[in-house]
């Protein structure tokens, strides 16, 4: 394997190198794929610097880099040699990129490795968070050169190969794929004694293992990552020489038929003998599809794939491994596995390559599953100093708080409410939901936007613009966002009870038995938020913060730096009308963000970067888990936090932006949202 040491004499050129920002002395003509790797920089190769496979391309930013005290010129880079030429001939070299197992270090210099080496590529890794994902697959492509066979040296086939991937790439102890062994001499002779072997450098055992061999010079290999969840299964397959995304894709867990939601899923394992089997066969299923599609979107053939990473809740986490979830249905919510765990893809059914590996990230504990890891190792709240929020939405809602010294973690059962179910005129987000309201505070009138429709209720052209989809239902961020709104303008109390009063200042306010509704629209469908649909919306936000709560009293905080929401909800909701709701504890608005699919950014950068297993590994060992269910105090919490937006805890930065109204002190029953005595008002 090309290797120099740094070394450190101050007269030898300085190199910088970015993104990563690592620097080194090097002696004038070192090539600069070999200062790179000796300062620990990646930098792809699959040919091993005979400048034919192009993956190694760096570019020299040119200028005077006071900072770092380098003046940076493509002078100080030698001349394209006859290597390169010959490459650009053959397989075109963008302007101003260097092969760099061929360009030599003449003076100081700045090098770019470009994250997307693929030319005319989609541009790579940028998270959510802007972040560049550094690239260290688990499997490296390796080209040699074998020797013939030799009458004098009986030495095999296999053990010559295995000895020059020694010598050129500095691989020792290598196993090898038992399916590969029969084919290893047909392979040889095919390439002309010349072959590309995948290296997987991941496995359980710490030797490296041959896990997929080509004749001649194989300059592409594939990975999946996949993120299971129990309504949607999400998918990027990504060139590992790259980390180019090829394409992405969705589908629905078929699971769906055999019950809604993760409950009633392990109930369907524990009515049904064949239960488990079913869903089992399902989801694989249903993952191979959606292999067929990306690889089709991506013009690549399956078998080209060579290491999957997959995440999901502990329920899909296990029910994909062919694990029966029952015991994580009832206390005390047992795994039957939480570490990481590493298979041979076709173990499980996946058709890909037949050496394929899949990881599978650890799962947290037994309702904070691998998808909860995934979000972890994306949003990093091991890797910051202040402190962070992270929440993932569901039926149930997964939370991580911490910062680098202290991580905790626990789920609450948030129910379905935010998802549209037990709510009146909830639906799933679709074309006709309402999912953006605002209530004038002064009539009382709504207006809305509907998912599908450009326009807003009361702009010119919205009826005839919303008669395709027309106005079917609410879903999850437009109940939060009318709850807050008819607290906001007084049509509900702090303690959520719709004021009847207010029957008389607007026709809005409609009697529903012996409570009231508000109408939101009249309609082919009439859409009603009922005291009932309030009820339901105070118990699952009461049910999160009061799971925050508790993790904010483990790590004795009284307030968070900064949230994150992950999860297609968190996508979708405004983090100004969920602090109305008390649905998260105050914050500085411009420090709540929504992360997206952090589960499946996080199986990505696991993915890329075995580091990031090793990372991910680690923090879940040190996550402390909070159970919910045993902590004395939840109740108390919950119960404060049925008030809007909560009954104790202040919202001050909120304050400073949306005006609140005025602050009751409640009785301890007015928390939880009866006909409530007051006290006296609180400044
Ligand atoms: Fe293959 Fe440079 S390492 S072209």
């Amino acid at each position: 394997m090309l290797n120099v040491p740094p070394k450190d004499n101050k007269t030898d050129p300085l190199v910088l190198f970015m993104p990563s920002g690592k620097r080194g002395r090097f002696p004038v003509g070192t090539p600069i794929l070999d200062a790179a790797r000796s300062l620990g920089v990646y930098v792809e190769s699959v040919c091993g610097g005979r400048a034919t496979c192009g993956r190694c391309q760096v570019s020299v930013q040119e200028g005077n880099f006071a900072k770092h005290k380098i003046v940076s010129s493509n002078d100080h880079i030698s001349s394209v040699g006859p290597k390169e030429q010959r490459y650009a001939s053959v397989r075109e070299l963008p302007d101003g990129r260097r092969l760099s197992c061929s360009a030599q270090i003449l003076g100081d210099l700045v090098i770019d490795v470009p994250q997307d080496t693929v030319i005319n590529a989609q541009v790579v890794r940028k998270a959510a968070s802007d972040r560049v994902i550094e690239r260290n697959a688990a499997v490296q492509m390796c080209y040699v050169e074998v020797d013939e066979p030799d009458m004098h040296k009986p030495l095999g086939d296999l053990d010559r190969m295995k000895a020059v991937l020694e010598k050129d790439w500095g691989w020792k102890d290598l196993l090898i794929a038992p399916h590969l062994i029969p084919q290893v001499q047909g392979i040889l002779r095919k390439g002309s004694w010349a072959v590309t072997a995948a290296i997987h450098r991941d496995m359980d055992s710490s030797r490296p293992f041959i896990v997929g061999l080509w004749p001649g010079l194989k300059n592409e290999a594939y990975g999946i990552a996949c993120d299971i969840g129990s309504t949607t299964i999400a998918m990027h397959l990504v060139s590992l020489l790259s980390g180019r995304i090829v394409a992405s894709s969705g589908a629905s867990n078929p699971q769906i038929r055999f019950g809604e939601d993760l409950m009633s899923r392990v109930s369907y394992v524990m009515m049904n003998p064949d239960g488990r089997e079913a869903m089992t066969k399902a989801v694989r299923e249903a993952v191979n599809g959606l292999i067929g599609k990306v690889c089709a979107e991506g013009g690549i053939d399956r078998h080209d794939i060579l290491d999957m990473v997959v995440v999901g809740n502990p329920i899909m986490h296990h029910l994909f491994l062919g694990i029966d979830p029952t015991e994580l249905g009832q206390a005390p919510f047992a795994l039957a596995v939480s570490g990481a765990l590493q298979y041979w893809a076709h173990e499980i059914d996946i058709e890909v390559n037949r050496g394929a590996r899949l990881y599978m990230l650890p799962c947290i504990a037994g309702h904070v599953g691998a998808d909860a890891a995934g979000a972890t190792l994306s949003e990093g709240p091991h890797r910051q100093d202040k402190m962070m929020l992270l929440v993932d939405v569901g039926t149930n809602a997964e939370i991580v708080l911490g910062n680098r010294e202290r991580v905790v973690a626990a789920s609450s059962p948030t129910g379905p409410a935010f998802e549209g179910a037990e709510i009146s005129s909830g639906q799933r987000a679709a074309p006709g939901a309402i999912e953006r309201v605002r209530i004038d505070p002064d009539t009382l009138e709504p207006r809305f936007r509907v998912i599908g429709v450009d326009k807003w209720s009361d702009e010119e052209g919205f009826a005839e613009a919303a008669a395709a989809v027309g106005v079917t239902g609410i879903c999850g961020s437009a109940i939060i966002e009318v709850v807050a709104e008819m607290y906001l303008t007084g049509i509900i109390s702090q303690d959520g009870v719709v004021d009847g009063g207010m029957a008389a200042k607007s026709p809005r306010i409609v009697p529903n038995g012996r409570t009231f509704s508000y109408l939101l629209h009249d309609g082919d469908q009439r859409i009603t938020v009922t005291q009932n649909d309030i009820r339901a919306i105070q118990l699952a936000k009461a049910a999160l913060y009061a799971g925050i709560k508790l993790l904010m009293e483990k790590q004795s905080v009284d307030h968070v730096d900064m949230i994150r929401f992950a999860g297609a909800f968190g996508s979708f909701i405004d983090p100004k009308y969920a602090m109305v709701l008390g649905l998260i504890p105050d914050c500085d608005l411009a420090e709540v963000k929504a992360v997206g699919n952090a589960a499946g950014t996080g199986a990505l950068m696991a993915l890329l970067n075995r580091g990031h297993r090793r990372e991910i590994e680690e923090t879940v060992r040190k996550i402390e888990k909070i159970e919910t269910a045993l902590e004395s105090k939840f109740q108390e919490h919950f119960v404060n936090a049925m008030a809007m937006p909560n009954k104790v805890d202040a919202f001050p930065k909120l304050a400073e932006v949306v005006a609140l109204p005025e602050r009751k002190v409640l009785t301890d029953e007015g928390g939880e949202g009866g006909g409530r005595r007051r006290r006296r008002s609180r400044e």
